[in-house]
């Protein structure tokens, strides 16, 4: 079991890697608490919840939408849920995030926390306090940042998740070792096999070393002014991505670090044998897929991101592995790299 804690000035956060999921019944109160899961994560670990209210949202994305909190609130209402009540996400990534920012507004916030299910909530989503559901096609536009009380991290459950879904958080895993962890990197570069087959014990580790990385960033900078926005590593032309071939995150995400790291490399910040491990180790894992986006639409979509200020973007770009810091840009700047990579590298 590891242990890591995160402190940020209005709030202090546990997240315990390794613990088994069921000790969080120990963790809640005995009343007054509230379990908000999916019906994926229901069917597969509800026979072992406590005789406790449970509220299920449909799985996926599209569950990431205001009538759902306004649903969910009213159903809290209903069960009599006030304000020493306590919300109890048990899923991924899209239960965490609403079950969060539910938590933070339901009677002007509720305490709360997660076991959280996929890979990629547990190396991404869980840490940091980031919250919040979809507007239309916009990501993650209404929402908070508050931290949950803990989060627990049970790498046995992932021996559940449907491969894609694996493979996407391992995804960000891989981000987190290219902006800051070279051991990381390098262990997840020796050990395809056991990742492959989901190994608990390396799974722990991995996540630890993921988790203590974001813990730190967030740490220091909660509010994405400064240094956070470094784990927006590939996320430029990953969201564009996302947005326009609608494939998982964390898929979209690592063809957004092919770019980057491309971009870094025709930048001169990063050499050629560190540019080709990260591509190499992308591509171990599938995770190097390439989609054509024309020049105009990929503009679109860039100018669409809601983390761009004006015509200028903080682009984070890689000074080889375990390095990376953001640049101010002017959009164009990163079109143009666009538009050269994409004339030389995608047949039409
Ligand atoms: N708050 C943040 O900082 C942050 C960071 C990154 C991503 N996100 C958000 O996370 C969401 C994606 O999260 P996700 O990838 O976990 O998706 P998800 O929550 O939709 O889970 C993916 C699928 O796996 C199923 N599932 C969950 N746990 C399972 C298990 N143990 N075994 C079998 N199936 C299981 C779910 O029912 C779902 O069908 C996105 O909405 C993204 O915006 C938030």
């Amino acid at each position: 079991l590891e242990k890591i804690i995160i402190n940020t000035p209005a709030s202090r956060s546990e997240i315990l890697v390794g613990e088994r999921w069921e000790k969080v019944f120990e963790m809640i109160p005995s009343e007054g608490s509230v379990i908000i899961t999916d019906d994926n994560v229901k069917r597969l670990y509800g026979g072992t919840f406590p005789d406790i209210p449970v509220l299920c949202v449909t799985p996926g994305e599209a569950s990431k939408r205001l009538e759902v909190i306004e649903n969910l609130s009213d159903q809290l209402l209903n069960i009599g849920t006030d304000r020493k009540g306590f919300i109890l996400a048990v899923g991924g990534g899209v239960v965490c995030d609403i079950a969060g920012f539910l938590a933070a507004i339901y009677m002007r916030g509720v305490r709360c926390g997660y076991v959280s299910t996929t890979l990629l909530s547990q190396v991404d989503a869980s840490t940091g306090g980031k919250n919040g559901v979809n507007l239309g096609s916009s990501k993650n536009m209404i929402g908070t940042i508050r931290q949950p009380e803990f989060v627990i991290c049970d790498t046995t459950m992932l021996q559940s998740l449907p491969e894609d879904e694996y493979l996407s958080g391992l995804a960000e895993l891989i981000k987190t070792a290219v902006i800051g962890n070279r051991d990381l990197f390098r262990l997840v570069e020796e050990n395809i096999p056991e990742i492959l087959s989901r190994n608990p014990e390396l799974l722990i580790h991995m996540v630890t070393e993921s988790v203590r990385f974001k813990g730190h960033v967030v740490s220091e900078d909660e509010n994405e002014n400064g240094l956070r926005r470094i784990l927006n590593f590939g996320h430029t032309f990953g969201h564009a991505i996302e947005l326009f071939k609608g494939i998982k995150h964390g898929f979209a995400i690592s063809s957004g670090m092919v770019l980057a790291t491309e971009f870094s490399a025709e930048r001169g910040l990063v050499g050629t044998e560190e540019r080709l491990r990260i591509l190499r180790l992308l591509e171990n894992f599938g995770l190097d897929g390439e989609y054509y986006i024309s020049d105009d639409e990929m503009k679109n979509l860039i100018l669409h991101d809601k983390k761009k200020t004006g015509d200028t973007i903080h682009f984070v770009f890689t000074r080889g592995i375990g390095e990376a810091f953001t640049e101010k840009l002017p959009v164009e700047e990163v079109l143009g790299f666009y538009r050269r990579y994409r004339e030389k590298n995608y047949k039409i």
